[in-house]
């Protein structure tokens, strides 16, 4: 177990992320619950992680699964009570596993007593809590879009204005000028604080400085003002771990975010080599392949960068991305080895790492009919193409490939029905391929994907040159391998990633003849590296 009483505990630290309403279901409501949270803790003990990071669980109308909030100091019965969140934070550190609550600061459900009162009210306190515009029914304020799509302003008749959400217009924005709201969300995050909760992680916080007037939305100027009173008045007075989801932190922005003397937050948790198979200037949806080389480049020059003064999160899935192995991995003939490849190539590198549940199960993406997916922005992007007179099967390319749904479908458990998920109807269909992949079968094969991770974690554990190395990429033009050397005090990490479906020639130097290997995907080293082929050498 690691010493949480420790400054930077979380640099040795690996993070499990749990999307509960697919995680287990312990009640035949078909939606996942913290009860099912805490039956699967020695599951994760197993694995050998040290903390989830849980999606919001708190109370809410489920416009955006749970990321539109009605009360943060409450759970939303979906998924139980608040006494059995202290359960969970309980029985969870009793297997040296503490809790990272989601907190969704940027915007609140349109349903929270905030916006009811801001909204019934111009003269309430409450109204300024939230970006309000004035103006006239057949104009809005500005072009601006939101993530989700349609107009990023919403017209109140009753008041004669429109509010602002950059996502559905059930997620109102908070106006974090408004003092008295920091206040109020200051005072909320000490009170989880007291619930011993070990950490958060902080929802879109690169938005939450927007000046819709200007049409700033991400990266707004006071950001790294309202970060440090944030972390002043809260964080700091724990031994916390915090990261801040941003998707629009370049280097230099990371370093503030991560700053080694903790002014903001432990980590950033940014997106630039997940955004790579997108084409620039386009949005999610248009597909392209990726670009391997520039891959590599991206991952080397933040490994380099932040070496010494900030600190990443290493992350290939989450609940907005699709499955990796389908993804940049081979989910047919090489789904293991491929998943396998996957997570040596990213818990070599210096940062914390994160696994999405049933990452390390190797689960894949799923295709279902349109009328199964619940993803509001996939529905939403179906309608506009719809509109706009898209060929259908061009729109479910697109959903099939990147919609947020694929790793959103129930955690595979067994291969009996439901996946062992449920006893009722899941809330979104099971992966047919759970007869194949779940835990019940990895758990009693010694080469699964589950046993890898189990390794990969217990040498990050073992060895200071995961978290302290510094990083050097070798063969950065090749178009196939991934290959990278870290070292501390004299020792060498050497990971070697044959990202193909064929056979790669490829021979280390003359030194790492005499190296250990650490772990690798295939039985043992000969000549040329085989399909997906990946291992760590190291030198002492
Ligand atoms: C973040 C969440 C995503 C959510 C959005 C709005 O990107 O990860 O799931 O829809 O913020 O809260």
């Amino acid at each position: 177990m690691l010493d949480k009483t420790k400054k930077d505990w979380w640099k040795s630290a690996v993070v499990y992320q749990i999307y509960p309403r697919s995680f287990q279901d312990t009640t035949g409501s078909g939606v996942g619950d913290l009860n099912g949270i805490i039956r699967r803790l020695d599951y994760l003990a197993e694995l050998g992680i040290d903390l989830i990071w849980l999606s919001p669980v708190f109370a809410s109308p489920q416009v955006d699964n749970g990321y539109d909030i009605s009360d943060y100091r409450d759970i939303d019965p979906l998924f139980g009570t608040l006494e059995d969140m202290r359960t969970l934070i309980r029985e969870g550190k009793k297997r040296g596993i503490g809790i990272m609550m989601d907190l969704v600061l940027n915007h609140s459900s349109d349903q929270h007593p905030w916006f009811l009162k801001a909204k019934a009210d111009k003269e309430s306190p409450y109204h300024d809590y939230y970006v309000w515009r004035d103006g006239t029914p057949d104009r809005y304020p500005n072009g601006m879009q939101s993530v989700f799509g349609g107009p990023a302003w919403e017209w109140v008749p009753e008041l004669g204005q429109y509010y602002f959400h950059q996502f559905a217009p059930q997620q109102p924005d908070l106006n974090w000028e408004n003092p008295a709201l920091r206040r109020e969300i200051y005072d909320m995050i000490l009170w989880w604080m007291e619930q011993g909760v070990e950490g958060f992680r902080l929802d879109v916080i690169d938005q939450i400085a927007k000046e819709p007037d200007r049409e700033i939305t991400g990266n707004g100027p006071r950001l790294h003002e309202f970060l440090r009173e944030l972390s002043r008045e809260t964080f700091q007075k724990g031994c916390l771990v915090t990261v801040g989801e941003a998707w629009g932190a370049n280097l230099e922005r990371a370093k503030l975010y991560s700053a080694p003397d903790g002014s903001e937050l432990s980590m950033v948790f940014q997106f630039e080599q997940m955004m790579l198979d997108q084409k620039p200037g386009g949005e999610k949806w248009d597909l392209c392949p990726l670009p391997f080389v520039k891959f590599k480049e991206s991952f080397a020059r933040w490994q380099e960068g932040l070496h010494g003064c900030g600190w990443n999160s290493l992350f290939l899935n989450n609940h907005d991305l699709p499955r990796v192995v389908s993804r940049w991995g081979n989910d047919g003939e090489y789904r293991v080895q491929s998943a396998k490849l996957l997570g040596t190539m990213l818990h070599g590198m210096q940062g914390t790492p994160y696994i999405y549940q049933g990452e390390e199960l190797g689960m894949t993406n799923v295709r279902l009919p349109i009328d199964q997916y619940r993803d509001v922005e996939i529905l939403n992007f179906y309608k506009r193409c719809q509109e706009e007179g898209r060929p259908e099967e061009e729109t479910m390319r697109s959903i099939y490939a990147k919609g947020r749904d694929n790793a959103r479908t129930p955690m595979q458990w067994t291969a009996g029905e439901n996946a062992g998920f449920t006893e009722g109807t899941p809330w979104i269909p099971v992966n047919p391929n759970h007869t194949t992949i779940n835990a019940e079968a990895a758990l009693a094969d010694p080469d699964s994907v589950f046993h890898y991770y189990q390794k990969l974690l217990k040498l990050r554990k073992e060895l200071p040159v995961f978290a302290h190395g510094d990083f050097t990429l070798l063969e950065p033009d090749h178009p196939k391998l991934f290959v990278y050397r870290r070292a501390y005090e004299g020792k060498q990490l050497l990971v070697v990633c044959n990202f193909s479906d064929e056979e790669t020639v490829w021979e280390p130097k003359a030194e790492w003849k005499n190296a250990r290997t650490l772990i690798a995907n295939y039985p043992s080293h000969a000549g040329a590296l085989r399909p997906w082929e990946a291992m760590m050498l190291y030198l002492e």
